[in-house]
């Protein structure tokens, strides 16, 4: 495991963001596993950035980690609508090769085993990850067992709170979501999480320096051979 410890967020989100270029640029057709929250928003800045200055995404694959059940991919609240405000629309991404979970899909179970097949044709060679307060990665919310593979989750009033101010009140947050399982995660070649910020230094320091659980899912990444932690000086404090 690897851990860069940068002075400030932006120098973190940065690197984050030129280690995505280095895959986009190194591989012939890189497929990237993407994640959301507000920690995402700076790196896509950065990758838009880089994309005005020549970048080319045309032979990229992107697979979004999770999606809020009930949310219609037009909903602004979507992880859909995330995705298109803050690096879809501004790249020359190809419409049918970015896939993100169908959180309104009527039959659930489908939707994942369908995302399940998308995620066996189209390895990932690198996956970004943020962190939850909680540790949760993806949605894969603490519990005493975590499932392998694309399942719909209960959402936990930590994590509700949360999300709260990406929404217009707390109890517009949906409860259930989507995710990529810890399996296919940890598929992944190459992971990289970006923390920052002092809220999220009692995660990191459970994900990066104590014992593997379920009650702390980002500790799994410790099992990785390839996982980079990269951090701004606030989360890497309790390290
Ligand atoms: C959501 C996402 C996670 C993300 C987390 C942290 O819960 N499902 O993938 O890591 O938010 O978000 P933020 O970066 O806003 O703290």
């Amino acid at each position: 495991m690897e851990v860069r410890v940068f002075p400030d967020a932006y120098g973190a989100a940065l690197y984050t963001a030129t280690l995505v270029e280095t895959t986009i640029t190194q591989l012939s057709s890189p497929v990237l596993g993407l994640a959301t929250g507000g920690t995402m928003i700076p790196v896509y800045q950065h990758l838009v950035q880089f994309h005005r200055r020549g970048l080319r995404f045309e032979h990229v694959t992107t697979i979004n980690l999770d999606e809020y059940v009930g949310l219609e991919p037009t909903d602004r609240h979507s992880y859909h609508a995330f995705m298109r405000e803050h690096l879809f629309d501004h790249v020359d991404l190809s419409l049918d090769c970015r896939y993100i979970p169908s959180g309104a899909a009527c039959d659930l179970t489908a939707a994942c085993r369908a995302y399940d097949e998308i995620l066996q044709a189209h390895p990932i060679d690198l996956q970004l990850l943020g962190i939850g307060v909680n540790g949760h990665i993806g949605f894969n919310e603490p519990a005493d067992h975590l499932k392998p593979h694309t399942h719909v989750v209960e959402l936990t009033e930590d994590t509700i709170r949360q999300n709260a101010r990406f929404f217009d009140a707390e109890e517009r947050v949906p409860t259930r979501a989507i995710t990529m399982g810890l399996q296919s995660i940890l598929f992944a070649k190459r992971i990289v999480l970006l923390a920052v910020g002092a809220s999220k230094a009692q995660a990191v320091r459970e994900a990066i320096t104590g014992d593997i659980r379920t009650t702390v899912p980002a500790s799994l990444l410790q099992l990785h051979p390839q996982v980079t932690f990269v951090l701004d000086e606030a989360a890497a404090q309790q390290l």
